[in-house]
């Protein structure tokens, strides 16, 4: 059996894609909170539903008409936690990996001192894990942080945020780190250049003449610094923690042979691999340093920082994986749309509704690559397929063989990578309960294994029901990996 002994079989969400109960328990403006949904946009269209200025911020937090904020809602997990945390209890989940939202305890992240109502939400979960048996993992930064911060300083372009951030991570480990062995930093931290306001909320209007580019480079540079005193932090304050980086694995094949698609495809799979490079290997590779200096990119570091980096290397290196990509210099080639990027179609691979390409080969090659390359434990903490296809019967039921297929592929191919050799610590799919899209803000995009009674204006009772994948996955989990039929 390749699975090994106590793999950590489970699933993944985020604080501002599932808890909703925004204005609850003192909780502060997030940057989720003014996320808006766009039903006249090309689902596709993945700038478009990203896009953000002052100017919409500034209407969203006007508007008292919650509908077209999804993230506001979420899929009330703030009130209904104990039952999703019974059925993942009953899928046999191992670990369960979930998000605190910053604003939770430091509504503006300026506050000397943490909301004692948003601490105690977090204990109360982890409490009610404990009893489930349900390891946690907790990301403490998955798109979320406070409005404030983004409005007053731009979010993670000025230095100041590093130290709110760093008084964030230890109210977390004062309070949680009892019942939180592992950790993550920043969620996805390669995506600030994809959609800097969600991942660092930074806004485009306010960079002025430095621009957007600079402003994700030296956001970037500030995150780096402060995962790395988090990741120090962490290992004095919780002995026995282990800390992660969480890395978009965006594997690019060539398109054809042609050495300068090669060429191409190599840069692209080194620009992916360059923030895990830094927290792994504590230094900026000199390949990018390099690049970011021929575009005159020049990040301002304070003295003491690249040692701070040097010093705060990570445990394990954890990821998502949803699909690969493809590359070509010939700018004719037919595109696709993905995980928040565009790139060459690969005409080998079917697509999901969003053009996102499934690829469990994939799978089993980014494996590989991340442990030949850093030798490390792996985590894989988010995959999954989102779908539009999900029916409720008459008698209830929810037949999903898609879904199922699209996780066996992927199981198949981990299996095949641990055989090689490669050291997997656990997997959690993402997401294991319907909630809301990150990119597009829908709820019709579903992931789960769980299904949630809700359209994408808020219309339904929020029932839960079990689809067949949820039947499924429990034997995958109750057979360690070796049943997958
Ligand atoms: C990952 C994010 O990139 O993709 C998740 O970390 C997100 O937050 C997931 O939900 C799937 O993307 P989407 O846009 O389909 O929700």
């Amino acid at each position: 059996m390749a699975f090994p002994d106590g793999f950590l079989w489970g699933g993944a969400l985020a604080a501002n894609q599932a808890e909703g109960a925004w204005k609850e328990g003192k909780k502060g403006w997030s940057v989720c909170d003014v996320a808006t949904y766009k039903p006249h946009t090309d689902v596709k269209d993945y700038k478009a539903h990203n896009a953000i200025s002052s100017e919409a911020i500034h209407k969203a937090m006007q508007d008292t008409d919650d509908t077209y904020y999804p993230k506001r809602r979420g899929i009330d997990f703030y009130h209904r936690y104990k039952e999703d945390l019974e059925l993942f209890a009953e899928m046999g989940f191992k670990v369960l990996r979930i998000s605190i939202a910053w604003t939770r305890l430091y509504p503006t992240g300026e506050e000397k001192e943490p909301n004692a109502e948003g601490i105690a939400f977090y204990e109360n979960l982890f409490r009610e894990m404990e009893r489930l048996h349900i390891k946690p993992l907790v990301t403490l930064s998955h798109y979320e942080m406070p409005l404030h911060l983004s409005l007053k300083y731009n979010g993670w372009t000025d230095r100041c945020v590093v130290e709110m951030f760093v008084r964030f991570c230890r109210t977390c480990y004062e309070h949680f780190g009892k019942y939180v062995k592992y950790w993550l930093t920043f969620n996805e931290v390669d995506s600030i250049i994809r959609h800097p306001f969600t991942t660092a909320g930074i806004i485009p209007d306010l960079c002025g003449e430095k621009g957007v580019t600079f402003c994700c480079y030296q956001a970037l540079q500030h995150q780096f610094v402060a995962a790395a005193i988090a990741t120090k932090m962490c290992h004095e304050m919780i002995p026995g923690s282990q800390m992660g980086c969480m890395l978009t694995k965006l594997t690019t094949y060539p398109r054809t042979c042609m050495p300068e698609d090669v060429a191409a495809t190599q840069k692209k799979n080194l620009e992916n691999m360059f923030y895990s490079d830094v927290m792994v290997f504590g230094e900026y590779p000199r390949m990018i340093l390099r690049d970011l200096e021929k575009r005159g990119i020049r990040i301002a570091m304070e003295p003491g920082d690249l040692e701070i980096i040097k010093e705060g290397t990570v445990d394990f290196l954890s990821f998502s994986y949803y699909q690969s990509c493809t590359e070509s210099v010939d700018p004719d080639a037919e595109r696709t749309p993905g995980n928040t990027i565009l790139g060459v179609k690969n005409p080998y691979l079917e697509a999901n509704a969003w053009g996102w390409q499934i690829d469990p080969v994939g799978l089993r090659i980014s494996l590989i690559e991340l442990y030949d390359r850093y030798k490390k434990p792996l985590f894989i903490v988010e995959n999954g397929v989102g779908s539009n296809n999900d029916v409720v019967e008459e008698d209830g039921s929810i037949h999903d063989p898609y879904r199922i297929e699209y996780f066996r592929s992927h199981f198949v191919e981990m299996e095949k990578a641990i055989d090689e050799g490669v050291e997997l610590m656990g997997y959690t799919s993402w997401a294991p309960i319907d909630l809301i899209s990150a990119s597009t803000n829908q709820m019709s995009k579903r992931y789960g294994f769980i299904y949630v009674d809700q359209d994408d204006l808020g219309n339904g009772t929020l029932e839960r029901r079990r689809k067949d994948s949820f039947f499924w996955y429990k034997k995958v989990i109750a057979t360690n990996g070796a049943d997958l039929d």
